[in-house]
């Protein structure tokens, strides 16, 4: 193992052994390769960095209780990559390598896997990109798909502690017709802005609504939205404008596994103010409960301003103890590395 502090990692890069690196040419990919270096060495007028053909994934692996180490669900990361390269024009990255590509990376960074019981796992980052030189707007001819992996702990200080979001309705994340349902970076930069301004203000995530209206809930920053109503159900928005959350979807399963109604709908603003608990929920961010959320003068309190709810809280509990492989899998969901 790794000489490194587990208990304190935060949601931090850090330089591993290696990543792995296929290049897409004349309509194949090559083998993958293990490269130690980080960096890549890349051409000028390459697609992505002109014309932003980039996206990614965000998977965790785990080392379970028994030992071994599991990777959640790659497979509906790879389906998802592949939405998004379609949508981008770009290579499409074949479930079988991607899921392989995942292992194999795993494998040459098992020592930088966190040990149980430290509540860490290892982030797993795959990148598509569209590498080839490209001076008017096209799809790019050549594409590299690489897979990165760093050791993380919870993404906001604190773990289970409830945050504050913010809505800005000076900006919008996704056009309803646009991609935000697919994962390309450039959603990412669209947030940057506003999320600066938020973390000035004080909120570590800020929330965005429908861009044609304002009127309905769409998701944080990072994150989906999930809101419990006083009866239990599980709510979280139907738009064509949200990334369809891999952890969302487990979650969906899991509260109707315990006997929750699931709800995916329109959630109108204001019923912010009618949800028992309201929860941020992605690979990154886990579950995160939010106690608050602020749209210009109006303060909308959520739930306890201290702890997680009950409901939440047992969501939480329950995928992470699959994942820890503390619970049995039902679903399938963990492959072995
Ligand atoms: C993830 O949860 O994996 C994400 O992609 C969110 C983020 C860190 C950009």
């Amino acid at each position: 193992m790794q000489n490194i502090d587990w208990n304190t990692l935060g949601f931090k890069y850090m330089d591993t052994h290696c990543h792995i690196r296929y290049v897409w040419r004349d309509g194949a990919w090559g083998p993958g390769e293990l490269a130690a270096e980080p960096y890549l060495n890349m051409h000028i007028a390459a697609a992505c960095l002109h014309y932003g053909q980039a996206a990614f994934e965000g998977m965790k692996a785990f080392r379970c209780k028994d030992g071994k180490i599991r990777v959640f669900r790659p497979q509906v990361n790879a389906q998802r990559m592949a939405n998004t390269a379609r949508r981008t024009c770009m290579a499409p990255v074949p479930e079988a390598m991607f899921v392989d590509a995942v292992s194999r990376v795993i494998r040459a960074n098992d020592d930088f896997v966190p040990p149980y019981g430290t509540g860490g796992s290892l982030y797993i980052r795959p990148l598509l990109i569209g590498s080839g030189a490209q001076i008017g707007v096209a799809p790019a001819s050549e594409y590299t798909f690489l897979v990165l992996v760093v050791p993380v702990g919870p993404y906001y200080k604190g773990g289970l502690q409830p945050v504050r979001a913010v809505i800005l309705d000076d900006y919008d994340r996704a056009a309803p017709l646009g991609v935000g349902n697919v994962k390309v970076a450039g959603n990412y930069a669209a947030s940057l802005y506003a999320h600066e301004q938020a973390k000035h203000a004080g909120f570590p995530v800020e929330l965005y609504l429908d861009s044609k209206e304002h009127k309905y809930v769409e998701e944080f920053a990072t994150s989906n939205f999930i809101g419990i109503t006083k009866d239990g159900r599980y709510v979280t928005p139907d738009s064509s404008s949200i990334l369809p959350s891999v952890t969302n979807n487990t979650l969906k399963q899991i509260a109707a596994d315990l006997g929750l109604t699931v709800e995916v709908r329109p959630v109108p603003f204001e019923e912010l103010a009618e949800f028992a608990e309201v929860g941020a929920c992605g690979t990154a961010v886990v579950v995160t409960p939010v106690c608050e959320i602020v749209r210009g003068d109006t303060v909308i309190k959520i739930g306890s301003q201290t702890g997680c709810g009950p409901v939440l809280q047992k969501l939480y509990e329950t995928v992470q103890g699959i994942q820890y492989g503390e619970l049995p899998d039902t679903h399938g969901w963990c492959v072995e590395v």
